[in-house]
């Protein structure tokens, strides 16, 4: 089966929330709906490798490394109880794809699809036609980077049916939003463009303080003056113009302190009682 080694200290903690939500989402709404959805955009294999350092304790000749397989999104999705009715898979990587099968053939009688490519097209095509009156998800959104298009949050909203977890990436942010702006080439533009929805990151990132040279001439000097609350608090307005609710994320950090993602649970149901049981839910869960 593909290994699937990815994480850092923030993981298991991402898959904690995941897991609660989905847990209390799926006993809230048992009762009142028909089916219910789990649909995971960026899959992986079901399964995370982790590899640990061994302690000199427990150092046997040959053995320098621990190797620890634990639960990731897919399989957690499919323990939890009640049961979704329909889960989906989604993954672009083929021997990820076949993990998931592998996983698949462990759940016997689930409806479980497994959809081979990108996200995007992958979300589009799941969600657009489908009738979703006594139908309610969850969607996790857990790219590398900036995988995902403004516009396929776009479809998700549509539905009034799902709620997202966006793990929003502020180091692929942070990489593409150069300091100097001279280093900003259009395919950094375009993909925070793509990301976001909107150019106007731009003006709302970068300074333009008028420097003069010995001559006397002015000159526009543009830098980078957001910071991570910045770019951080600008995602989170833009879901918020997107979704009826947008909770205040949870950051997570690498092993050396360095901020990495936003996990962010949106809301596309804009009924009050919808926003209310997930906010409920999702408040608890988000609280550091
Ligand atoms: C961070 S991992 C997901 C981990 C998974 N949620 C888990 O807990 O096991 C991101 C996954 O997205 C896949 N991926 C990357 N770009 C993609 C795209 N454009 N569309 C679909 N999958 C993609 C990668 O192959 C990788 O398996």
């Amino acid at each position: 089966m593909a290994d699937h080694a990815f994480g850092n200290v923030s993981t298991d903690l991402k898959l904690t929330k995941i897991e609660e939500y989905l847990k209390a989402f799926a006993t809230a709404l048992r009762p009142q709906f028909s089916e219910l959805w789990y649909i995971d955009a960026f899959a992986g294999t079901g399964e995370r490798v982790v590899k640990q350092q061994a302690t000199p304790d427990d150092l046997l000749p040959g053995l320098e490394e621990k190797i620890e397989r634990r639960r990731g999104s897919a399989r957690i999705a499919l323990d939890v109880q009640p049961a979704f009715d329909r889960v989906v898979f989604m993954e672009k990587k083929r021997s990820y794809c076949k993990a998931l099968e592998g996983l698949r053939e462990q759940y016997p009688g689930r409806q479980i699809d497994i959809v081979k490519g990108d996200a995007n097209e992958a979300v589009t095509s799941a969600i657009r036609d489908i009738r979703w009156a006594g139908k309610r998800a969850v969607m996790f959104l857990d790219p590398y980077g900036m995988e995902l298009n403004w516009t396929t949050l776009e479809e998700i909203r549509a539905t009034e049916a799902i709620d997202v977890w966006y793990l929003v990436s502020l180091a692929g942010l942070f990489r593409q939003a150069t300091l100097d702006p001279t280093k900003l080439d259009e395919k950094k533009r375009a993909a925070i463009t793509r990301m976001l929805g909107t150019d106007e990151w731009f003006d709302a990132w970068y300074d333009s303080p008028q420097k003069q040279d010995l001559l006397g001439v002015f000159d526009e000097v543009h830098q980078r003056t957001a910071n991570v609350e910045q770019i951080e608090k600008f995602v989170g307005d833009r879901l918020g113009k997107l979704f009826p609710k947008v909770l205040k994320p949870l950051r997570l950090k690498n092993g050396r302190g360095v901020p990495m993602f936003s996990l962010f649970l949106a809301i596309s149901n804009p009924a009050p009682k919808a926003i209310g049981l997930a906010t409920r839910i999702g408040n608890s869960i988000l609280k550091p």
